[in-house]
């Protein structure tokens, strides 16, 4: 793999995370500052995407690079049975950075094997997503003040949902404690449950979303039950509405919880949340655009103050 790519949140140490926030925070008082003049950036979605394409192609505009690239598979030639790694070596030709998402696991992994330009994984299946974890890292950080020793409590799709996977591993520098809420069909797989034994992190798991697990979080991550990973769609329709969030429900929960989600929502957050000042979810995805410009600018190794 190409040193400068980025296709899981273990390529970056405590270090270079901590220094990411810090551009990141940076881009947030000046997002407009040319440092991509003359490079040319291809966005490769095999997947739908709202947020992480258009903040990707928002965070290029803005520091003066230039776009190609597709958000819909079927208009490229892969519709026509070109494989990914011709795929990849074309288009790496013609450009200086590819971000490409795709729905199978380990597909940014193989495209940085056969690139001859960086490659950042905007989401390969329910493997890992790790520019929404950098941006999750971010809103956590501005909202808490600290990344350490938070209490954090998943709630959802935590079999599919990467997202949850990649945090899961990058909260692993900073002494987090877990809650993991999910139905028996959407557990925490065994994997990650693993990996926090062996870096001696407390985890407990939960079937009853209840005010008790509310109540204690300083973090409440909602996820969706992600309906384009699932073979039985009947499996689907049984806990796709198992856990709503209320704003009942958040009534005792402490000062400083802040409510998540990485988007798009579709029934787990109830609307009257919104109005809430603890839900965050789309400052969350604002800073995204933050996250992702540090974040091209390291790949690319472009030093920024
Ligand atoms: N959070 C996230 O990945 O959203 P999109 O699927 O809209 O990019």
């Amino acid at each position: 793999m190409k040193r400068e790519s980025l296709v899981s949140i273990n390529d970056f140490s405590k270090e270079e995370i901590m220094d990411l926030l810090e551009k990141a925070r940076s881009f947030e008082e000046n997002p407009n500052r040319k440092v991509l003049d003359g490079k040319v950036i291809a966005t490769l979605f095999f997947e739908p995407s709202t947020r992480t394409r258009l903040s990707f192609e928002t965070a290029v505009n803005r520091l003066g690079g230039r776009i190609i690239g597709f958000s819909d598979a079927a208009t490229s030639s892969s519709s026509k049975g070109e494989s990914l790694k011709d795929t990849i070596i074309m288009v790496s030709n013609y450009v200086d950075l590819i971000i490409m998402r795709h729905h199978l696991e380990g597909a940014a992994r193989y495209a940085s094997e056969v690139s001859s330009v960086p490659i950042i994984n905007a989401g390969d299946g329910a493997n890992q997503h790790p520019t929404q974890t950098m941006l999750d890292l971010y809103s956590i950080y501005k909202t808490q003040g600290t990344l350490e020793n938070l209490n954090i409590t998943m709630v959802g799709d935590l079999k599919y949902g990467r997202t949850v996977h990649s945090l899961l591993q990058a909260m692993s520098h900073f002494n987090p404690t877990f809650h993991f809420v999910a139905p028996d069909e959407l557990k925490m797989p065994q994997e990650y449950k693993i990996f926090c034994e062996e870096h001696n992190i407390p985890y407990y798991e939960h079937s009853d979303f209840s005010e008790d697990v509310i109540n204690q979080a300083d973090i409440l991550y909602m996820t969706r039950v992600q309906r384009e990973r699932f073979t039985d769609l009947m499996e689907y329709e049984r806990v796709k509405d198992i856990y709503i969030l209320r704003n009942s429900m958040l009534a005792g929960s402490k000062p400083n919880l802040r409510v998540l989600h990485p988007l798009p929502r579709v029934n787990e957050i109830a609307y009257d949340v919104d109005d809430n000042p603890k839900a965050y979810y789309f400052q969350q995805a604002k800073n995204g655009l933050y996250a992702r410009q540090a974040i091209i600018c390291k790949v690319l190794g472009i030093d920024v103050e």
